[in-house]
């Protein structure tokens, strides 16, 4: 690689980045990060940091897992790539998709279908349920159902059912038929409710209501998040998702749960579902899959769905879509060894743990710390939202947040700034120690910004 002035000089030339403003981001160049250990990135001037983004909520074994580097270079060696189309498959894709569904056997999953990541793996759920539809006869049925603030990926069937405005308005008109319900965030919502039961009752409430009105044998399915992420760490009441599948069996609904960032262990439990004690049919997954060593993300389906697809002897049950990487070798085969090291070293366990933990800093904080609103986590996923006011909730501005970010970075914490909220999604490896040192990076960059 080129030395690091030239590195410097291009920074953000030749490149527009994700989630980014092109010309913000020749202004004010991003951070570049030349290489990491255990929970650690050190960035090009040499300064090094506790990475508590986690690279993007995927790097749950942190940078070091030798078993997962090996897993890599030795299937490079033996297979680099061959393709999944119909005609072929690999040992590692096989291999991945029987561990797959052995790991997700409490969720009822059976079946993998592979993609390269989040986003593909929810427009594989989507395309996937209206066509399960087609195949039982129930045609109409091609309306999708989410959460406000949820987080989908950013492919058109995805963005359309995002819940977020950020990521939709400048890409409109998107997909017809995606209609968005209230979430059960306590700190904001429409109804003023701040208690939980009440609250999860009107929003069930609302869904029921949308149902009634699109009409159910209009609607293929509900898709959400069991712990809500990047639209900022909204942890829904426990009996929530269970009201929306109870719902979903009401009117014959399938119910996705896209845990791009909740399975593996992310929330403490498995996963999301596992969590809220939820049978999804399809579930949506990537990121942790390789622990973000290799690009690889898989729609995960139950049963129920695998029957309707196997039985099927018309054209409408064959699968006119797939991608190119759809089961990788190189990445099924750094799967396999994420998953077996996700479980050797008991990640839920440690996410549980650090998370009872990590809850007490944020409360710490925020009582030490007047801009801080609120606070929320789960496991280690966790969210602290600045205002300005208080009592007026006034998201804190553009200018607050990135002192803060930047001064827990000079502080050594790496962390992320989503709207008015810092978003911490640190690797599943951490220690007590980590977690505090987590919050002392963000209380002195809480402290230089004021
Ligand atoms: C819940 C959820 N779904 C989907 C995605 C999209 O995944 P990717 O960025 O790998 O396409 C993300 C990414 O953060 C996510 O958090």
């Amino acid at each position: 690689m080129r030395e690091t002035n030239f590195l410097k000089e291009q920074n953000a030339k030749p490149i527009w980045h994700p989630m980014a403003h092109p010309a913000e981001m020749r202004s004010a160049p991003p951070k570049i990060i030349a290489s990491a250990s255990g929970v650690h990135v050190t960035d090009v001037d040499g300064h090094r940091v506790l990475d508590a983004v986690g690279g993007l909520w995927n790097v749950n074994l942190g940078y070091g897992n030798d078993v997962v580097k090996k897993a890599i270079r030795d299937q490079l060696d033996i297979l680099p790539y061959y393709s999944g189309f119909r005609g072929t498959s690999t040992g590692p894709a096989i291999e991945l998709a029987y561990e797959l569904t052995r790991f997700f056997e409490p969720e009822g999953m059976t079946r993998v279908f592979y993609t390269s990541g989040g986003s593909d793996s929810v427009e594989s759920a989507l395309r996937l349920a209206r066509q399960y539809w087609k195949i039982r006869g129930q045609k109409d049925r091609f309306k999708f159902l989410s959460l406000k603030k949820g987080y989908h990926g950013t492919h058109f069937g995805g963005a359309s059912i995002n819940g977020n405005a950020n990521f939709r308005r400048n890409y409109e008109p998107l997909l017809p038929g995606c209609f968005h319900m209230p979430v059960p965030w306590l700190y904001r919502n429409a109804f003023n409710e701040t208690d939980p039961a009440r609250l999860v009752d009107l929003c069930a409430s609302a869904i029921e209501d949308e149902i009634n009105f699109q009409g159910a044998d209009t609607i293929a399915a509900f898709v959400m998040e069991p712990v809500l992420g990047a639209g900022g760490v909204i942890v829904p009441p426990e009996n929530f998702m269970p009201r929306v599948r109870a719902l979903c069996d009401k009117y014959d609904i399938l119910l996705i749960a896209d845990e791009v960032v909740t399975a593996f262990g992310r929330t403490g439990s498995w996963s999301g579902s596992r969590l809220w004690q939820v049978k999804p049919d399809m579930m949506c997954i990537a990121k942790a899959i390789t622990s973000g060593y290799f690009p690889l993300g898989a729609t995960l389906i139950s049963e129920k769905i695998a029957a309707v697809f196997e039985e099927n002897t018309d054209s409408f049950g064959a699968i006119g879509h797939g991608y190119t990487y759809s089961g990788h070798p190189v990445g099924c085969a750094a799967g396999i060894a994420a998953l077996s090291e996700t479980l050797r070293l008991k990640l839920d366990e440690n996410a549980q743990q650090r998370g009872v933990e990590l809850a007490a800093v944020l409360a710490w904080l925020k009582s030490s710390h007047a801009s801080i609103g609120d606070v929320r986590s789960k496991g280690l996923m966790a969210a602290i939202e600045l205002v300005s006011d208080q009592a007026s909730k006034t998201p804190a501005s553009k200018k607050t947040m990135a002192a803060v970010a930047e001064g827990a970075y000079q502080a050594g914490v790496m962390v992320r700034v989503s709207s008015n909220q810092i978003i911490l999604s640190p690797p599943l490896v951490i220690t007590s120690g980590d977690v505090q040192k987590m919050a002392d990076g963000l209380d002195a960059g809480l402290r230089g910004a004021v």
